[in-house]
């Protein structure tokens, strides 16, 4: 079983992690409507993404023999600038998220708490390539104007992501 503090934490990280998935399901929709589909394609992605890293937390408290308990999430904003923008606040939120994998991972070693701790390496590591993910994206778009054609080609390349 969980402590009680390690169990009300995890619970928040799948709220965060649904969170996650929405915002970016949000900027995916965004995206659509203003003639990206690429983009909104590999949004979509990411969301499912989060999604799973929601459910493999679900599936960790289960099997510590605890009980989910699922909290409301928010909802996203509804507009952007431009794709650049969305991908520079996804990176913020990354780095966000990065923040508060560290504190349960903190949180983990205040509870003495091993197994959870092992468990939440994998999403630390998740962390670095993820920040790196929407930071290549970010250099890539700094390198062209939001109206120049080469945002076509770009918006194509993003449409090719693949399930991973
Ligand atoms: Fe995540
Ligand atoms: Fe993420």
């Amino acid at each position: 079983m969980l402590s009680e503090k390690m169990w009300n934490a995890l619970n928040e990280q799948i709220k965060w992690e649904f969170e996650s998935s929405y915002l970016y399901l949000g900027m995916a929709a965004w995206l659509n409507d203003n003639a990206y589909p690429g983009f909104a394609h590999w949004m979509r992605e990411q969301a499912k993404e989060e999604q799973g890293h929601a459910m493999k937390i679900y599936g960790y408290v289960e099997e510590r023999g605890n009980r989910v308990e699922l909290l409301p999430i928010a909802a996203p904003k509804k507009t952007w600038e431009s794709p650049h923008e969305v991908i520079e606040q996804s990176l913020k939120h990354e780095e966000m998220v990065t923040g508060l994998i560290n504190r349960l991972v903190d949180l983990s070693q205040e509870e003495k708490d091993h197994a959870t701790f092992a468990f939440l390496q994998w999403f630390v590591k998740e962390q670095v390539e993820e920040e790196d993910t929407f930071r290549k994206v970010l250099d890539e778009l700094k390198l062209v104007k939001p109206t120049c054609s080469a945002m076509l080609f770009i918006d194509r390349h993003m449409g090719k992501r693949s399930g991973d």
